[in-house]
């Protein structure tokens, strides 16, 4: 008989997330049946690359399927900039927040860990630079729009991110950094044309884009991830799905936000950050 291995975490709500080594996963509402159910306790078997990778990507999608929360789609090069800016807070905290926690996990005995959160701090220096190099191939400054624009979609999620790496264990930022490494490797050629679309060819307007896309690095730092977490104990991978959903939650309501915002309104608040009227090309 062939052995299955399941991973399973249980999420607010009542609702466990199994997963199994082909990656594929289902949702389990626990309810009257907790008691019959083997979800209802935590997992303690080891975790393989495709049942892990089941359970961060359940995580994702329970988060995203309630109300409204369709992808994200650009559809004007203003929300694309203010998306940009939001980014940038994202990103420049990344390899600082690895760092700290990494000194914190060494501490605890657990330094295999901090290295991998200290290579991926590596994997991800820079990447706020990016940032301020396409707002500044848009003619825009860059400096002054990121300082003022710390908006509503990404607020709540560099809150949290502070929070997970202040905590005694901080394993939860590699959930947090899994949600917006899966998420942008999603994004395919045909996005990203999309968008690059919206500004003149001569310009190049899309570093942190491609960087953050399925063309970019972040494919092979979603497969480096799985890998690393499915080594872990049941343990750290429980705190690690419970952070990647507690993260798409926050990043679907922060869609949801941004997305109610009408362009006009987009370019205002673009205009009022950067102290001037801004031209973007259409
Ligand atoms: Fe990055
Ligand atoms: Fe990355």
């Amino acid at each position: 008989m062939t052995e299955v291995t399941a991973e399973w975490v249980v999420v607010a709500d009542d609702v466990a997330i199994v997963s199994c080594q082909t990656a594929e996963f289902w949702f389990v509402e626990l309810g009257a049946h907790r008691a019959m159910l083997p979800f209802a306790s935590p997992m303690t078997g080891e975790g393989t690359p495709g049942s892990t990778a089941g359970l961060l990507d359940g995580a994702i999608a329970l988060a995203f399927s309630g109300g409204e929360r369709e992808p994200h789609r650009f559809t004007s090069l203003a929300r694309y900039v203010f998306d940009l800016a939001g980014a940038y807070h994202n990103a420049r905290r990344t390899p600082g927040h690895f760092r700290r926690a990494a000194k914190r996990l060494r501490g605890l005995g657990r330094p295999e860990i901090a290295e991998y959160l200290e290579f991926h701090a590596r994997e991800e220096t820079g990447h706020d630079k990016l940032v301020l190099k396409d707002l500044r191939a848009l003619g825009l400054p860059a400096e002054r729009i990121v300082a003022n624009l710390d908006h509503e979609g990404v607020r709540p999620l560099c809150a949290f991110f502070d929070a997970l790496v202040e905590v005694a264990y901080p394993v939860g930022c590699i959930g947090y950094s899994y949600c917006f490494e899966a998420t942008a490797a999603l994004k395919g050629r045909e996005e990203v044309d999309a968008l690059t679309a919206l500004w003149p060819r001569t310009l190049d307007a899309a570093r942190f884009l491609r960087t953050h896309s399925g063309l970019g690095s972040e494919v092979s730092h979603v497969q480096d991830m799985i890998g690393f977490i499915a080594s872990l104990p049941a343990a750290d991978r429980i705190e690690i799905a419970k952070a990647t959903y507690a993260t798409a939650l926050l990043m679907a309501e922060g869609l949801e936000r941004v997305g109610a915002i009408p362009d006009s309104a987009i370019l205002a608040r673009i205009e009022a950050a950067a102290g001037e009227k801004v031209h973007l090309q259409a």
